[in-house]
């Protein structure tokens, strides 16, 4: 492309701050939300379950055991439940609308739980938060959801070891952009994705080298545990 369009990409190119800034913090707490904004990530990644009474909780995992002091399933706790656990440094686990509160980025709202889209379709229209939060999955079924309750919504579909025909399980449940490991990213699918007028995000990016290849591959951004890493590369059209 031209040195306009290079430009372009290399200012438009977006940081996302993966569970707040868990490089440095202790993941989707309000505390790593928070350090996010001020490092100065463009958007806020987080993942989202149902709680046993329906509350939207901001945990990674199904059960409690890695993150915090307490162990068992999420989805077996009442929220005040949950809220008597340590999820690092004297952190309390935040529910989605605190988060909301908490930071004025853009959100990437991860649906880990499919049973939870309902919930998060109601806290996006209730709150009006259609222009600040890109709904995202690895769950097909969870973003078509999103796509019938609130069709204006953005929404990523999101890839581990995913195939070519991811491309057409994006288009097929309406997702504008393809969140993808950057490990099993290649230019080809790269330019599928693009064909299909698909954006690509890379993850889990935290080195100069794979953040040099996302900008190569020509992706729209990266998820990243260390949005520090942008500084050195940051103009490097
Ligand atoms: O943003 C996508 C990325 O977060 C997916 O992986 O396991 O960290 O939720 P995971
Ligand atoms: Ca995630």
């Amino acid at each position: 492309s031209n040195r306009a369009d290079r430009i372009e990409a290399a200012l438009t190119f977006l940081t996302i701050g993966h569970r707040g800034m868990m490089g440095v913090e202790p993941e989707n707490t309000l505390r790593s939300f928070v350090r996010a904004e001020r490092e100065g990530v463009d958007v806020i990644e987080l993942d989202l379950h149902l709680s046993k009474d329906g509350a939207l909780v901001v945990m990674h995992d199904a059960d409690v055991d890695r993150t915090t002091d307490g162990t068992g399933p999420i989805v077996e706790r009442t929220l005040a439940e949950l809220r008597e656990l340590d999820a690092g440094l004297g952190e309390r686990i935040p529910v989605f609308e605190e988060v909301v509160d908490a930071v004025r980025a853009p959100l990437q709202a991860e649906i880990k739980d499919v049973a939870a889209a309902q919930a998060v379709a109601e806290v996006v229209r209730t709150r009006d938060l259609a222009g600040r939060v890109e709904v995202i999955s690895f769950h097909d079924e969870a973003l078509a959801a999103i796509r019938t309750l609130l069709p204006g919504v953005r929404t990523a579909l999101v890839g581990d070891r995913y195939g070519a025909d991811v491309v057409d399980r994006a288009k097929a449940v309406g997702a504008g952009t393809l969140s993808l490991n950057i490990r099993r990213l290649t230019l080809e699918l790269v330019e599928r994705a693009h064909a299909a007028q698909l954006k690509v995000l890379g993850w889990t990016v935290n080195t100069h080298d794979q953040l040099r290849l996302a900008r190569g591959l020509g992706l729209a951004g990266v998820v990243t545990d260390q949005p520090e890493i942008r500084r050195a590369v940051r103009f490097t059209a």
